[in-house]
């Protein structure tokens, strides 16, 4: 198990915890919580006692459990003071129900009252059946809640306790302790609007056949969710790829390269003034068939393709930034030693007009859920990694953060 950065330690975080078969997985978050340094108050609903006892928290963290919000044992209100007194309100797992509670305004149990009260930083971690998070209903209270500002970590795709599999898993605790941190970590991007593209482009050769790559989207996906939790306004703008839209994150779905280029100036804006930030996360094809035939190519004998370039969208932007909004950042992803890496990367900076070059091989990156990369700055490559995308995420947008500050 990683241990979550610093910006946890010394922290008052509560931990809520609801009624969910991942529940028990909360105690393993706890435990990242305290080895980080942070001093945690767990709040277990009434289902949540249904499926882990208190003295699996009380053991972990020195202290029972609270779960009453008529609790004899403390004078006063309960629930002000404890939302008065945390640095951030954590739920993991986060229920269906609690979601309707959460986004209704409701302060019938504990958790809820906390959270009504909060003035601080709110995460959630919804964990439940795929069935009960597509639905429409919690979709409406998703809506709702990213736009009372909570915050999502997950849910991710993946097998659940029935023993399906969909989009409801609950994100391990690693992830949600990186959540949770990104929540101190000083890179708030709250207002700011980003742009940011991912995964391969199409380009058709006929109806039913065409020229691909490799790329999953992952990447770009973690950026736009982490960067959505840290408040920013999101547009992703993303190739055909089966991942699932994060919580809050506008996305736009294209195919070809062209299509991503038309896509991406209305969302920058002919004179780039809608974006602060643009990520080309996406692995836009550098090549078309010169001509898609309208009807299925038969087979017969050798057959010659004939390509041509595709724009180099991000130079475009490059050459069109007058001043120093938006920040630009690319990727460099080559098969190269690491010193001819580098070196391409700081050519793009410099030819396209980029901010920064995140630099990146095939092996270590195209559809695995880890990334080794150097963040290339015209004086600077700062390596990173191999680490969780998520966590590469973050990093990223640490680097970003700082930049829209200054
Ligand atoms: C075996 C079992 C598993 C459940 N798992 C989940 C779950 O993963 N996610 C969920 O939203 N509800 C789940 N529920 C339903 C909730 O426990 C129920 O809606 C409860 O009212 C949630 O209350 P709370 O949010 O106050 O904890 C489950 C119920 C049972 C009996």
């Amino acid at each position: 198990m990683s241990e979550p950065p610093p910006p946890v330690s010394g922290r008052r975080i509560t931990l809520c915890v609801t009624g969910s078969i991942a529940a028990y997985k909360a105690a393993a978050l706890l435990r990242l919580l305290r080895k980080a340094g942070a001093s945690v108050e767990v709040v277990l609903s009434r289902a949540a006692l249904e499926f882990v006892g208190p003295a699996t928290f009380q053991g972990l963290n020195g202290k029972p459990p609270l779960s009453d919000l008529f609790d004899r044992a403390h004078g006063g209100e309960l629930h002000v003071e404890l939302a008065r007194n945390s640095d951030a309100l954590v739920i993991a797992p986060a229920s269906a129900d609690c979601l309707s509670r959460l986004a209704a305004g409701r302060a019938d149990d504990l958790i809820a009252a906390i959270a009504l009260s909060a003035h601080c930083p709110v995460l959630v971690a919804p964990a439940m059946h795929p069935n009960m998070w597509s639905h429409p209903a919690t979709q409406r209270n998703v809506s709702t809640l990213t736009a009372d500002g909570v915050r999502f970590a997950g849910p991710v795709d993946g097998e659940v306790a029935s023993g399906e599999r969909g989009l409801g898993r609950m994100a391990e605790p690693e992830q949600i302790a990186l959540a949770i941190s990104g929540l101190f970590s000083g890179g708030a991007l709250s207002g700011q609007r980003l742009v940011i593209t991912a995964g391969p482009t199409l380009e058709a050769l006929d109806p039913v056949r065409s020229l691909t790559n490799r790329s999953s989207g992952k990447l770009g996906f973690a950026l736009a969710e982490r960067a959505r939790s840290r408040g920013a306004e999101v547009t992703l703008i993303a190739g055909p790829v089966a991942l699932p839209t994060p919580p809050g994150v506008r996305r736009v779905d294209v195919e070809s390269a062209l299509s991503l280029k038309q896509a991406l100036w209305e969302a920058l804006g002919a004179d780039l003034s809608r974006a602060d930030a643009l990520i080309m996360a996406a692995a836009v094809a550098d090549y078309r068939p010169r001509a898609a035939s309208e009807s299925k190519l038969k087979r017969s004998g050798p057959l010659t393709l004939e390509l041509e370039p595709n724009p180099d969208l991000l130079a475009e932007v490059g050459a069109r930034r007058t001043g120093a909004r938006p920040v630009l950042v690319g990727f460099a992803l080559e098969t190269d030693s690491d010193e001819r890496l580098i070196a391409s990367a700081r050519e793009k900076l410099t030819k396209k007009r980029v901010d920064l070059v995140v630099a990146n091989h095939a092996a270590e990156s195209i559809g695995r859920d880890d990334i080794r990369l150097t963040l290339v700055g015209p004086d600077t490559a700062a390596p990173f990694g191999p680490a969780p995308k998520a966590q590469a995420a973050e990093r990223l947008l640490d680097w970003l953060s700082e930049r829209l500050a200054e």
